[in-house]
């Protein structure tokens, strides 16, 4: 298993003015970001597939949320970052009801393992996305018709009604010699849509070389496909975008408590046996170092000095070494007693 990155002494942070907004229905927005021009003169680059984590104060609490960038590593190299947020929880609520043009947000520096490796991955990829999941497959098919990415690629974009495909003028605009979009939809389909959902018949109606399969919509996606294709030679390896990380079931609704070594601080803060360790120091309003929320970057990389816990083993990236010596990722990490943990501060907090 890979090693986790290792955190900047910055926390990789940089300031961004919200100049467009644009709202595909309630509760779905598309916000375009350009640096500061004051903390941030210029924006850091961007590969095809990245995610930026954005962090805001909502209420007491101090919360960061990865979000995956709809931009190209052109637009980014051009000053603008693209985001499509849903309103789900409490950062996205805030996003959708309260952020507006003019505002300046705090965001990381793009990131994520969900990119194309030329050593790894086919010359031709297949990008199957799920409803708002086209996100990540639009920039991904952005940057092969710009010719930043040396790939060429063939997108199934498979949603429930027609109303849900997103961007579809922007797809539009990018077929042709190195894109192919083919749109799906299970219920009343337009004449210019596939009726259905993704199949290995319909991989093999568009797509005739073999590829590498990159996957963002959910796990009852990424189980669909495993099944579609088990066994298909004309998928070489697949690549599915990590799930967000979510509170789990409590029928007893336990509550510990969590001794928390940050900086020159030491703090007890209550914690539910249902959210995991992350979610309780943000609401305790600590500005705890956090960033991908899903265990892959590993700059919430912290120690426990004592307590029970249980790892998500899903999102378990801990090297066996971390694991073995009491490291945990907070945040893919629930308490199973009181606990005591050393987390690292974010360096940005003081300039908010
Ligand atoms: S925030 Fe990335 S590993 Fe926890």
């Amino acid at each position: 298993m890979k090693s986790a990155s290792a955190a900047p002494v910055d926390g990789g942070k940089q300031f961004v003015r919200v100049v467009s907004v644009r709202e595909h229905f309630p509760g779905l927005k598309t916000f375009v970001f350009r640096a500061d021009g004051e903390r941030t003169k210029a924006l850091a680059p961007q590969r095809a597939g990245n995610y930026i984590a954005i962090t805001a104060k909502v209420g007491e609490s101090r919360v960061t949320r990865a979000y995956t960038l709809a931009s190209s590593p052109k637009e980014a190299e051009e000053g603008v970052y693209i985001s499509t947020v849903k309103k789900a929880g409490i950062l996205s609520g805030y996003l959708v009801d309260e952020v507006k043009e003019g505002d300046v947000l705090e965001i990381s520096r793009p990131d994520g393992r969900f990119v194309y490796d030329a050593e790894r991955d086919c010359a031709h990829i297949v990008g199957v996305a799920g409803g708002a999941g086209i996100t990540s497959m639009l920039s991904m098919a952005k940057a092969a018709a710009e010719g930043s990415e040396p790939y060429s690629m063939t997108l199934f974009f498979c949603v429930q009604h027609a109303y849900e495909f997103l961007f579809r003028d922007v797809l539009d605009g990018l077929k042709g010699d190195k894109v192919q979009v083919i749109y799906v939809v299970e219920h009343d389909a337009p004449d210019w849509a596939e009726s259905g959902v993704f199949t290995k018949e319909l991989l093999h109606k568009y797509v005739k070389e073999k590829s590498t399969l990159f996957a963002c919509g959910g796990d009852a996606l990424y189980g669909h496909i495993a099944r579609e294709l088990s066994g298909d030679g004309m998928v070489a390896n697949m690549k599915f975008s990590a799930n967000s990380v979510t509170d789990r079931e409590d029928a007893e609704g336990r509550t510990f408590t969590l001794t928390v070594h940050m900086a020159d601080r030491t703090l007890d803060i209550p914690m539910r046996a249902s959210e995991t360790v992350m979610t309780a120091t943000e609401r305790a309003g600590l500005a705890a170092l956090s960033q991908c929320r899903v265990g892959e970057c590993g700059f919430c990389r912290s120690v426990v000095k004592r307590g029970e816990f249980a790892v998500d083993a899903a999102h378990d990236r801990r090297t066996r070494e971390d694991a073995e010596n009491g490291i945990i990722h907070p945040c893919c990490t629930y308490p199973e007693s009181d606990m005591e943990i050393f987390v690292p501060s974010d360096p940005a907090a003081e300039v908010l």
